[in-house]
């Protein structure tokens, strides 16, 4: 297919890159010998010793190709889905956009460092926002073998348990009577 070869391409460019790109952090680290490590994800996938794991058998860079794509996959729509409902929800709610800037305002200066861990409650209104429109509604979990749920409920060796987390996050037994409504303000404790 032609996809299946442009994402072949694609991937094996990136692959080669971020192989040099090792490997002379490699001596540089030696160098510095420094504990800070920042690695991003493909890198961590290069440096991973997959003798460990029975269930991998890599093949050239196969194993790191599907990789990337595994994260396409699944990175790419969910956070764009995530990011579509957040925007829409401030366009619908200018009270929590203003909280959001003054937060920002506050903590970020321009030329000095960032502190992203103060932006309590930016993260407050991402989470409130993938409560009420999770990027992946529901997911689906089989036991390999018989077990007992917290609930009590017994579960077969791999039947499916179905997982709604859409109707989980909007249930006003767990969230209260304003389950419907946006207040980021309800994980800010
Ligand atoms: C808002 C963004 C995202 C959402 C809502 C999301 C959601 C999820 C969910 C619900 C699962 C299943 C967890 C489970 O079964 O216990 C999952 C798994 C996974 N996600 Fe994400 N994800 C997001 C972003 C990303 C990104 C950016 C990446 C990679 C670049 C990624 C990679 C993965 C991988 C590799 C798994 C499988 C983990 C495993 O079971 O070993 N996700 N994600």
């Amino acid at each position: 297919m032609e996809a299946d070869a442009t994402f072949d391409r694609v991937s094996a460019k990136y692959i080669l890159a971020k192989r040099h790109e090792v490997l002379s952090q490699g001596i540089h680290d030696q160098q510095q010998s420094n504990g800070e490590c920042h690695e991003d994800l493909l890198t961590s996938h290069m440096k991973l010793d997959t003798t460990k794991y029975e269930l991998l058998n890599p093949s050239g860079d196969k194993f790191l190709r599907d990789t990337i794509l595994a994260f396409n996959l699944a990175g790419r729509d969910t956070t764009a889905s995530a990011l579509s409902w957040f925007f829409w929800l401030l366009s619908e709610n200018p009270r929590v956009v203003t909280k959001i800037r003054q937060e920002i305002i506050t903590n970020i200066s321009l030329h000095g460092q960032d502190n992203l861990d103060k932006l309590v409650y930016l993260q407050a209104a991402l989470y409130e926002s993938m409560r009420l429109y999770p990027p992946v509604p529901f997911q689906r979990k089989s036991p390999i073998k018989p077990d007992l749920l917290p609930s009590g409920h017994k579960v077969e060796a791999n039947s499916t348990i179905m997982i709604f987390l859409y109707a989980l996050g909007r249930m006003r037994a767990v969230w209260g009577e304003d389950a419907m409504e946006f207040k980021p303000e309800r994980w800010v404790s």
